[in-house]
């Protein structure tokens, strides 16, 4: 290692030399660095284990957002305490975030102070790590935090080997799954270190894919008694439904699900378990009303309900549905859309009967979420539209939004390209037009799209950003189909030995784009040419 930065420097001073003879204005030169897919393989055995077993600790301490305590503790402590190599780090960059924290570490060759007050060039990383209400680590933030902090501490011990001038910036980012931690950063200006910003999320299929734009609506209903209050509720679940039914949404890939804030209520999980409540049938009516629904409807199959007289509301008949969870979509089946079923059908079949919450049949305020989703951030407001003209109340407001992530060809094109070098498996991953999901990387990116006639087009990004999705199922899927984010299943993938084999060679090759960016003007060139200058207006 000693001996090539020896000859490094050597190569340097000739070229400072020449470049005070001519008077000319050099830019940086650009290393050798065809070494280095070997180099880092070489540092795996040193760096990887530490970081994997902070992810496997952090997998099984799954905190929700804004609570990582655990998360944030074991990071600051290892980079403060226990890490290789020098990083600056800051525990609480956030007042108001208190689990967010942020590493930096820059490499300044003694020639760089030749270059006057040039900033040095920078590569941003970001670490999620939060989990899910109920259901642990089933969307892999756990692999997310160890791509980003391998990745970063890959590249900073790359650009002190090959002597490159660069500084690597880690902001470890709380809350992706609920109310948008980024945007709080963002706010507070967290992303402005860095031109470019790197992650790779943890999926069922490999793809360079966009994600959507998320909103939600949150509903408060308040009625004279609990019963008339859940029958406003469930009479406007409903209207919604039918919404979803007729595939009458603007935009593309437009989804209207329902959340009931009550019992494990978390807008991004579909819920698992719902109660309702009916008075003036008997068992034998509900029980056989429901089974007809279910007989006619294959969708839902894995759907269950139970149906038993309630010993606490005199008359009472109380149904407990039971299905999966999973990434809230239309397609999903699952127990509220159920019950909403069940409650259109005995409605109509006798008006005069009576809708309570088993759980609590004293409430007279009943919210609900409705969680809005489509392709564009562009189309959101049209959705909304349609959505509230058919609440019965005003009472109702939105949550922050979370805009499109729109994928960058540029570099996008360099992670598929350095995912196909042997050092990385030799792996294929395809551009995707299909939105996996919703993600806050876009208070990241802030990308700009227009509309002319049906075309999408990207205009322009505030930060050049990369968020592939990586396998890490590694069953035969003809047989078994791998569970999706969100789906309890994906939590036991979290934290298999394949997904960690497939998160170090991901982590990897984002430390090779970081350190081919900072040490080429032109690979730097090509990220940022997509970001918008002067005043930044958008957003
Ligand atoms: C927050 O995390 C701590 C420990 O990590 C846990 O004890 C606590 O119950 C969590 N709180 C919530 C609201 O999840
Ligand atoms: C909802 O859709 C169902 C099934 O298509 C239909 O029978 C019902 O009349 C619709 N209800 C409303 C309120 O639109
Ligand atoms: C349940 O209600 C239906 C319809 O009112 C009635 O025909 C049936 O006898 C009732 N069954 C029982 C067990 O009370
Ligand atoms: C409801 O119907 C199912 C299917 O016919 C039956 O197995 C179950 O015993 C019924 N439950 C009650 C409480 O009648
Ligand atoms: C519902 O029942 C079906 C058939 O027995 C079963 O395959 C499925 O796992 C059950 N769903 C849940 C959520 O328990
Ligand atoms: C349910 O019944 C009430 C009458 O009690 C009726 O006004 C309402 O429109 C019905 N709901 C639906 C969704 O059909
Ligand atoms: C029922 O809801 C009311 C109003 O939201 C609340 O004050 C009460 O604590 C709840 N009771 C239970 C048992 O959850
Ligand atoms: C809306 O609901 C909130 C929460 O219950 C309540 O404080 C507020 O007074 C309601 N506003 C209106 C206009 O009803
Ligand atoms: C990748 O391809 C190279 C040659 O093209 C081959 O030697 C190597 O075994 C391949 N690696 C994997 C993991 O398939
Ligand atoms: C949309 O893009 C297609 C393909 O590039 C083009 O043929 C079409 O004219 C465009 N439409 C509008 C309204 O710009
Ligand atoms: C996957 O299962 C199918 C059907 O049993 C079989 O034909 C195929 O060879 C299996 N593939 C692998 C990679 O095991
Ligand atoms: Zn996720």
């Amino acid at each position: 290692m000693a001996r090539i930065y020896t000859e490094w420097r050597c190569a340097w001073f000739g070229l400072i030399l020449v470049t005070l003879l001519s008077g000319s204005s050099f830019g940086i030169p650009t290393e050798d660095v065809s070494t280095l897919p070997k180099y880092l393989q070489s540092l795996e055995h040193r760096i990887y284990p530490d970081l994997r077993e902070i992810s496997k600790q952090i997998y099984h301490h799954p905190e929700i957002g804004r609570n990582e305590t655990f998360a944030h503790a074991i990071t600051v402590d290892y980079f403060q305490n226990r890490a290789p190599g020098d990083w600056n780090v800051y525990p609480n960059i956030l007042e108001t975030l208190p689990t967010a924290w942020k590493l930096e570490s820059s490499h300044k060759p003694s020639h760089w102070h030749g270059k006057g007050n040039k900033i040095l060039p920078a590569v941003g990383f970001l670490c999620e790590f939060d989990a899910l209400a109920g259901i642990g680590h089933s969307c892999g933030h756990n692999l997310i935090h160890l791509v980003g902090v391998y990745a970063a501490s890959l590249a900073r011990e790359a650009l002190v080997h090959y002597n490159i001038p660069g500084r690597i910036v880690v902001v470890g980012t709380p809350d992706e799954e609920e109310s948008c931690g980024k945007h709080d950063l963002f706010l507070a200006g967290a992303f402005e270190d860095s031109q470019i910003w790197m992650m790779a999320h943890p999926a069922s299929s490999s793809a360079v894919p966009p994600l959507s734009a998320r909103q939600n609506v949150v509903v408060r209903i308040k009625r004279a008694t609990h019963f008339e209050a859940v029958k406003e509720v469930y009479n406007t679940l409903v209207l919604l439904r039918n919404l979803s039914l007729t595939g009458t949404l603007p935009g593309s890939f437009s989804t209207v699900s329902l959340i009931e804030d009550v019992g494990l209520f978390v807008c991004n999980v579909v819920q698992a378990d719902i109660a309702l409540g009916v008075v003036g049938a008997n068992v034998t009516v509900v029980n056989n009303t429901i089974n007809a629904i279910k007989a006619a409807n294959a969708g839902y199959a894995q759907t269950n309900f139970t149906v038993t007289d309630d010993p606490n509301i005199k008359g009472g008949v109380a149904i407990s549905f039971v299905g999966n969870s999973g990434h809230t979509a239309t397609d999903n089946l699952g127990s509220l859309t159920l019950s909403v079923d069940s409650f259109r059908t005995l409605n109509a079949s006798n008006p005069n009967l009576k809708f309570y919450l088993p759980d609590n049949s004293t409430s007279t305020e009943l919210d609900f979420t409705i969680d809005l989703r489509t392709r564009y951030t562009l189309d959101m407001d049209s959705l909304i539209d349609i959505v509230v003209s058919l609440l019965p109340t005003n009472n109702w407001s939105l949550d922050v939004i979370y805009p499109a992530v729109e994928v960058e060809p540029y570099l996008g094109s360099l992670f598929i390209d350095t995912m196909t070098l042997p050092e990385y498996g030799n792996q294929t991953f395809p551009f995707s037009t299909t939105p996996p999901a919703a993600g806050d990387t876009s208070w990241v990116q802030r990308a700009d799209v227009v509309k002319q006639g049906g075309n999408y087009t990207l205009q322009s990004v505030a930060k050049a950003t990369v968020h592939p999705t990586f396998n890490i199922c590694n069953y035969n899927r003809t047989v078994t189909p791998c569970p999706l984010n969100h789906e309890p299943g994906f939590r036991l993938l979290a934290a298999t030995e394949f997904a960690f084999r497939e998160t170090e060679k991901v982590g990897r090759a984002l430390a090779q784009m970081a350190v081919e960016l900072l040490n080429d003007p032109d690979v730097m060139a090509g990220a940022t040419a997509i970001i918008r200058t002067g005043p930044d207006t958008k957003f």
